[in-house]
């Protein structure tokens, strides 16, 4: 079944589709395979996960509203229930005013998952005093991939305002703690 929702809808639940380079640019750096259970817990219509998929990884779908294609489930993921047991938790989620959304995406990620944890974010996402526990003080937190070239959100997207970066945390007793420091890289467009 396509279920085809108003762009009310689409405005409201803030589904913007994130560019396949984009989601490439981390797998670069963070590869997945067969072997990954992976939650894309704010899935729109499947920009990421269908890069996942091409990866090979296994991958559950979840959002709060349906648009083309089809979820595993409908959920809203700042809710109580924790309904995937994943090994990883990728996606871009919706920020909210003031990138409020946005950190309680990042927060209820690293409580439902303890393996990697990747949010495609603005890029200053981590300046500010209110969010320490999610990168000074978050011995998890891992790197962050800055992105040289914006991100087209929908065809004919000329205004490209906003930069972006993926945040990436780790296992609490993986190499993050081992090596102290998060990483810095740069990435675009092949
Ligand atoms: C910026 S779009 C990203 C869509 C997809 N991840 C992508 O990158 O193409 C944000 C998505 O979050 C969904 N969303 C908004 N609030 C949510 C919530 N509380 N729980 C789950 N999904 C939510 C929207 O419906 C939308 O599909």
């Amino acid at each position: 079944m396509t279920v085809v929702t108003s762009k009310f809808a689409r405005v409201d639940n803030e589904l913007y589709e994130t560019e396949e380079w984009a989601t490439e640019a981390l797998l670069r750096h963070f590869p997945v395979g067969p072997d990954d259970r992976i939650w894309e817990p704010a899935a729109g219509n499947h920009k990421i996960a269908d890069v996942l998929r091409a990866h090979g990884a296994k991958v559950f779908t979840s959002d709060i509203a349906a648009y083309d294609r089809r979820h595993d489930r409908i959920h809203d993921f700042l809710g109580e229930k924790r309904i995937f047991p994943a090994d990883s938790i990728i996606t871009n989620p919706p920020y909210g005013k003031g990138n409020r959304q946005a950190a309680a995406f990042a927060r209820r990620a690293l409580e439902r998952c303890d393996g990697l944890v990747a949010l495609l974010l603005t890029a200053k996402f981590d300046f500010g005093n209110t969010r320490v526990d999610l990168f000074r003080d978050n011995p998890r937190f891992l790197a962050k991939i800055a992105l040289i070239d914006r991100i087209q959100w929908f065809p004919g997207d000329k205004s490209g305002t906003e930069d972006h970066a993926w945040f990436v945390w780790g296992r609490e007793d993986g190499f993050a703690a081992l090596r102290g420091w998060p990483t810095l890289i740069y990435e675009g467009r092949p």
